[in-house]
């Protein structure tokens, strides 16, 4: 008898604090050895001059949201997981809307029935709090709460999704009182409305003009806002999809003053600007996203801030539409205003090599802090046991990396359902060349050998538990 299922042999091991070479034995879907010479498994996988590195944990992505009328997303649970699996990926977490009036665990059963049996790659939820009345804070999140639904989003800006300042305050109670954690969209609503309403009544409706209804200082004010309530129910929270320099100082002085405010950014705030949007023609509708992408001087505010430990968290908020679709970015409607044309763009695959691309081998930051900005601190603060690093028995999620391969990112060799890609034609150095969920492999030389529904729901604990 053998005594392991697989080893991964001659790889460079990275974890969140350390990079060594060793092989990595598995038996029974976990890592339950790391050493040398270890030969005695059913497969020997060969990693010689490859990165073994945990899969990819993205903890921002929306998958199957009803975006508005005559709107579809572009990603089911079966393509945006197969995405992710490709993008060396082993674990996604989307939201769960509350759509007005509905109980929160009848959304959940919608997502959960889309969700069982459709995905690649492991998943959990996070809740959308769109009406917090007082039997869902009440009854309903304690409940769920405790059922391992411990994270949920609130939004400051969107039509039929926006909480004043009152609902905001009264989300967090809970989650202080039930031990949940918040992420926070920070854009002032009013702010918004009133800069669309200018622009439209100057004839300002091209995409382009998505990124002027949002000025930095429409992010930062929220920011601060979000910050401060936190601050009075004393509650951590997470800053999610920051794009600036400004909002990001304001995490980092609350971050001084010692309160728990976590920061996350995203690819769109590294690689992509304003100029994206430009031209008055509907093309610069592909990079409509909010908060939009800003300038330089913004991107390496952004960089600044994961090089300094201000962001623990780098995720894709991978929200994708087509763009040749009346379905998607192009509804008639759409095309009378910016205000109209759907929010958000696809990245669940290209996150991970974008980051290592201009991150790791242009020496922005190192290959820990990748590990940990897309894998371990995600599993940490959302409280996911056993999962997020190469560790001896957590699961065997892992992505086997090239670091040395180049590749243009292109939309023809992604696996989402968008029609294009916003990094077209971005040069990458380093690749996952192979996924592996759970000891099992999900993509293995370019092809995808896993099977669908071979992704699980996982159950989480509180957030911070996992230590
Ligand atoms: O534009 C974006 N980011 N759309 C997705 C929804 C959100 O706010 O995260
Ligand atoms: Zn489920
Ligand atoms: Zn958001
Ligand atoms: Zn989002």
């Amino acid at each position: 008898m053998v005594a392991f299922d697989t080893v991964i042999r001659n790889g460079t091991v990275a974890t969140a604090s350390d990079t060594f070479k060793a092989d990595v034995a598995i038996k029974g879907g976990r890592i339950v050895a790391i050493g040398e010479a270890i030969t005695d498994a059913d497969e020997i996988v060969d990693a010689s001059g490859l990165l073994v590195l945990p899969g990819g944990i993205d903890s921002h992505v929306h998958i199957s949201q009803p975006s508005g009328p005559g709107i579809v997303m572009a990603d089911d649970f079966e393509s945006a997981t197969r995405a992710a699996a490709f993008g060396g990926n082993t674990f996604v977490m989307p939201y769960c809307l509350q759509e007005k009036g509905q109980p929160l665990r009848a959304a959940l059963k919608d997502y959960h029935a889309l969700a069982d049996k459709a995905c690649y790659v492991d998943h959990s939820f996070h809740l959308i709090i769109a009406d917090p009345t007082d039997a869902v804070l009440g009854q309903e999140l304690p409940a769920l709460v405790a059922d391992g639904y411990s994270s949920l989003k609130i939004f400051m800006t969107y039509e039929g999704l926006a909480l004043n300042d009152y609902e905001i305050l009264g989300v967090l109670q809970v989650a202080r009182e039930q031990g949940a954690l918040v992420q926070i969209h920070a854009e002032n609503y009013d702010a918004i409305r009133f800069l669309t309403d200018r622009l439209e009544r100057e004839g300002k409706i091209a995409p382009y003009y998505h990124g002027k209804s949002r000025p930095i200082p429409v992010e930062r004010e929220a920011t601060h806002r979000a910050i401060s309530l936190a601050e009075l129910i004393d509650v951590p929270i997470v800053i999610v999809h920051v794009s600036n320099r400004e909002a990001m100082e304001e995490i980092r002085r609350a971050q001084v003053r010692g309160l728990k405010i976590h920061g996350e950014t995203c690819p769109q705030y590294l690689v992509l600007t304003e100029e994206d949007m430009q031209g008055l023609n509907m093309e610069g509708a592909k990079y409509v996203c909010s908060p939009p992408p800003r300038d330089k001087a913004s991107q390496e505010a952004c960089w600044e801030g994961l090089q300094q430990g201000v962001f623990s968290l780098f995720s894709s908020d991978h929200c994708p539409f087509r763009y040749d679709d009346e379905a998607g970015k192009l509804t008639p409607k759409g095309r009378t205003s910016f205000r109209w044309v759907p929010n958000g763009i696809p990245g669940v695959e290209t996150r991970l090599p974008i980051l290592f691309s201009e991150g790791v081998s242009k020496g922005r930051i190192t290959l820990n802090q990748f590990v940990a900005f897309t894998a371990t601190n995600h599993a940490k603060t959302y409280g996911l046991k056993g999962k997020g690093s190469i560790a001896i028995g957590y699961d065997a999620d892992i992505a086997l990396w090239d670091p040395a391969k180049t590749a243009k990112i292109s939309q023809t060799g992604l696996h989402h359902g968008s029609d294009y890609t916003p990094y077209e034609g971005i040069e990458i150095t380093g690749w996952p060349v192979a996924t592996m969920l759970r000891g099992r492999f999900v993509v293995r030389n370019g092809r995808l050998v896993g099977t669908k529904g071979d992704g699980r729901y996982v159950t989480r604990s509180k957030p911070g538990a996992v230590a």
